[in-house]
């Protein structure tokens, strides 16, 4: 557990409890996500995939939708374990997702410790790009 003084403990836990509601009929891997938001909610995802497997839905996705469907706002914390409860990293796309939702300051617990996702996904490209374009 990271050593800081934010419950990472208590936002895995929820990430694992959604990764029991994941749709994963094909690959088997269940995948939950947690995040809290800048006004202080929680907001979760689990994977959800389809029998056309391009068009599943990862975890992120799905607490993406939540975070805008709640009223949206910035992620500042993120974790997203399997269905051991281990914690996984986000793959690349959703990297770029995060990324959009909560910037370089995010705070995600990776596999080698809380990181800021700027570490996570480095000279990302993002909405700033497009502003300067
Ligand atoms: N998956 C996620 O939900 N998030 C990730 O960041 C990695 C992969 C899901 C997609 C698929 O349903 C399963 O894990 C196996 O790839």
């Amino acid at each position: 557990m990271p050593g800081d003084e934010f419950d990472w403990e208590g936002l895995r836990a929820q990430a694992h409890a959604i990764a029991g509601r994941a749709y994963a009929p094909y690959s088997g891997y269940r995948v939950g996500a947690a995040a809290l938001v800048d006004d202080g909610r929680v907001v979760v995802g689990c994977n959800v995939e389809n029998a056309a497997y391009g068009v599943t839905l990862c975890a992120e996705c799905g607490l993406v939708s939540s975070l805008h469907a709640g009223g949206a706002g910035r992620l500042t914390h993120f974790v997203c374990v399997n269905g051991d409860g281990a914690v996984i990293m986000p793959c690349g796309r959703c990297r770029q997702l995060l990324f959009e939702h909560g910037g370089p300051d995010l705070l995600v617990w990776t596999v080698s410790g809380v990181r800021p996702m700027a570490e996570v996904l480095p000279d990302a490209f993002g909405p700033d790009d497009l502003a300067r374009a």
